[in-house]
């Protein structure tokens, strides 16, 4: 979570960071700043969006500067917590958590630092500051020939005098009090204080001592460095990197380095000089729309592209006889994901142990991490992530890789950090997805483990798949039939707007289907909402159940459809109202059915794409009903990159 990022060229920094934060705001979008260093340094910032910055770019005129906009995780989402933080000669940004923040700050205090917010960073960089200074008076008390530096060390203004800046500690560096490069020694700084710290962290730096350069280190959490003609960038991702660059330079964790304009000094954790890795990016710059439209449903609409394109690409840039040699092996798959992901892991147990008789296990990425997991040479372990940073899949496949597991990631992020790890990268091809709620992107997840069960019927069953192959060119057309008839679902909203409490139930795949369509409604509306196995409502949850409730239920699947039915009489005779979503016709008819909406047909294989299609659509006519940003739903971030 968090977004951060940092320019040095010709041009106004400000802009370029403000640009940056724009790319990056779907990391988090609670509060928001900027540092730019001239002669000294000046910082705004604002608790916020984005966009309450801009009125401020023109009074920033540095050409060197960082900025970044925060999911709060210590201390509210207020000004004086938002980033950058700054101390002595220091302004700060961060994206991650320090887990051992109390118990520093406490060592901190008694040496006689104060603190004005309640973050976890302001912390780190008053370790980073003491270290800074100790390291100073070392190198004074060890030389007598001092350089001369130019630099008020007093030197902080908040041009809109909002912002208390951070109290100093009692020991303040002087000028001309070092004889070494102050680069090399800031660097120095930020290693001895990322020894001392425990967590995830990706920072950016400014010195009023090193007003060339920024400094940045990072430990599980993504930084990236764009090297271009006359700039050289900062970002949490290569969206924020801008044009100008065409490789990323990679920094590895606990590494710290000084960026140039033309190049970056990067040490390891022995402060041994390090070349950076170099990868190519792909410039996937989000096309700004048409303000009256929302991403959501844009992303919505684009859903049935996602998921031919995705058929289509099935297994591009994969060695795929490698990778098939090996499914032959195998006897049984571990899935791991987080909140919409993980639900297209538990669509992708039913469909791959129908198709293929491989014993699939499920679990959600955070407990898989803390179980000790059993794990079998047999097994191939999958994890999905659409950004391919979220922290705990992330460490859930690391896990896997160090217990010996071959391991396959699907991502829609081709330059994500998950890429970096897995033995096999399945690519999504959905485009940037940028609501917060994930739509188009669980519509490619399924497209993938749908392309992977069928493989794997072939490969391990010998069954011709010609005849699901054929139908599966048709889906696209019939997801496309339901978004271009959205109407009725902005109907059936109204109903599900106007009540206390909504449970989507259903069984085998459309249980998973009730997951997903649930979480979409409570994160962009704020309702009361679960997803149910149908059959387990009768073991304590149809308590909850009464009048005020609308139970959506949820029969695609034909062989336990009729059960599905029998829970809706009992919720019904409990006096909630049933919204019946089906392919099947013959269920509009029951007594029970108050509204329904009817699914195109296709086999069960497919069904789970067609199936949340109306759910998305309802779940985002609700939040426009309430006047909410489906876009940017309170809370939450789109990319959740701490555990
Ligand atoms: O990027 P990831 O797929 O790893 O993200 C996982 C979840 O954070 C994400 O699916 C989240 O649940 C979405 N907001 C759901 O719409």
């Amino acid at each position: 979570m968090c977004g951060i990022v940092g320019y040095i060229g010709k041009e106004r920094a400000s802009t370029h960071i403000y640009d940056g934060l724009s790319a990056l705001e779907y990391r988090g979008y609670d509060s928001v700043g900027i540092s730019v260093i001239d002669e000294r340094i000046h910082t705004i910032k604002r608790s916020g969006r984005v966009n309450t910055l801009k009125e401020y770019l023109n009074i920033l005129e540095g050409r060197i500067g960082i900025g970044h906009t925060r999911w709060a995780t210590h201390g509210k989402p207020t000004q004086i917590n938002a980033h950058p933080h700054n101390c002595g000669v220091f302004s700060i940004v961060h994206n991650g958590i320090i887990e051992n923040a109390t118990q520093i700050k406490h060592n901190l205090i008694n040496n006689g630092h104060t603190f004005i917010s309640q973050t976890d960073t302001e912390v780190m960089l008053h370790l980073i500051w003491d270290n800074y200074n100790s390291i100073c008076s070392e190198n004074s008390a060890n030389n007598s020939t001092f350089i001369d530096m130019t630099v008020d060390s007093s030197a902080h203004c908040d041009i809109t005098e909002q912002v208390t800046i951070g109290q100093q500690p009692n020991t303040v560096m002087q000028e001309g009090d070092c004889c070494m490069d102050p680069a090399y020694l800031v660097l120095l700084a930020i290693n001895r204080a990322l020894a001392q710290l425990s967590g995830s962290f990706a920072i950016a730096l400014l010195c009023e001592h090193c007003k060339d350069c920024i400094f940045v280190a990072k430990r599980s959490a993504p930084l990236l460095i764009g090297l271009g003609q006359d700039n050289a960038v900062v970002a949490s991702d290569v969206c924020a990197l801008g044009g100008g660059c065409d490789n990323a330079l990679v920094l590895a964790d606990d590494c710290v380095g000084a960026v140039y304009i033309d190049k970056v000094c990067c040490y390891d954790i022995n402060m041994d000089a390090v070349q950076l890795t170099s990868m190519s990016i792909e410039h996937n710059r989000v096309q700004h729309i048409d303000k009256q439209q929302d991403y959501m449903i844009m992303e919505i609409g684009q859903c049935p592209l996602s998921i031919q394109d995705t058929m289509a690409g099935f297994g591009q840039g994969v060695d795929m006889v490698s990778f098939s040699r090996f499914c032959r092996t195998i006897d049984r798959i571990m899935l791991v994901g987080c909140g919409t992901a993980y639900h297209s892991c538990v669509t992708a147990k039913y469909l791959i142990e129908a198709m293929a008789n491989v014993s699939v296990e499920v679990d959600i990425a955070s407990e898989y991490r803390y179980r000790n997991p059993i794990m079998h040479s047999k097994t191939l372990f999958i994890a999905v992530s659409q950004s391919g940073e979220t922290a705990d899949t992330i460490f859930a496949l690391k896990l896997a890789k160090k217990g010996g597991l071959t391991t396959m990631v699907i991502t829609n992020a081709p330059t994500s950090t998950i890429t970096t790890i897995a033995d096999y990268v399945f690519i999504t091809k959905c485009g940037q997805e940028v609501g917060v709620a994930a739509t188009k992107s669980y519509c490619g997840q399924l497209a993938v483990f749908i392309s992977l069960a069928l493989l794997l019927a072939r490969i391990k069953l010998n069954t011709d798949t010609t005849s699901l192959e054929q139908q599966s060119a048709l889906v696209h057309a019939q997801a496309k039939s339901i978004i271009d008839n959205q109407q009725e679902l902005k109907a059936l909203s109204n109903i599900v707007a106007d009540s206390q409490s909504v449970f989507y139930i259903g069984r085998n795949i459309d249980y998973a289907t009730a997951l997903e369509g649930s979480l979409k409604l409570k994160e962009i509306t704020y309702m009361h909402s679960e997803g149910y196995p149908a059959g387990e409502l009768k073991h304590g949850t149809i308590a909850l159940i009464s009048d005020k409730s609308l139970v959506i239920g949820i029969v695609t699947v034909k062989h336990v459809a009729d059960k599905t039915m029998t829970a809706l009489h009992e919720v019904k005779a409990r006096g909630a109202k049933v919204l019946l979503i089906t392919c099947f016709a013959q269920y509009l008819q029951d007594e029970v059915v108050d509204y329904h909406y009817l699914l195109p047909y296709s086999p069960s294989l497919f069904m789970p794409l067609l199936s949340i299609l109306p759910l998305q659509l309802i779940a985002y006519y609700v939040a426009k009903g309430k006047n909410y940003d489906a876009d940017k739903p309170r809370n939450l971030a789109k990319s959740v990159t701490v555990e």
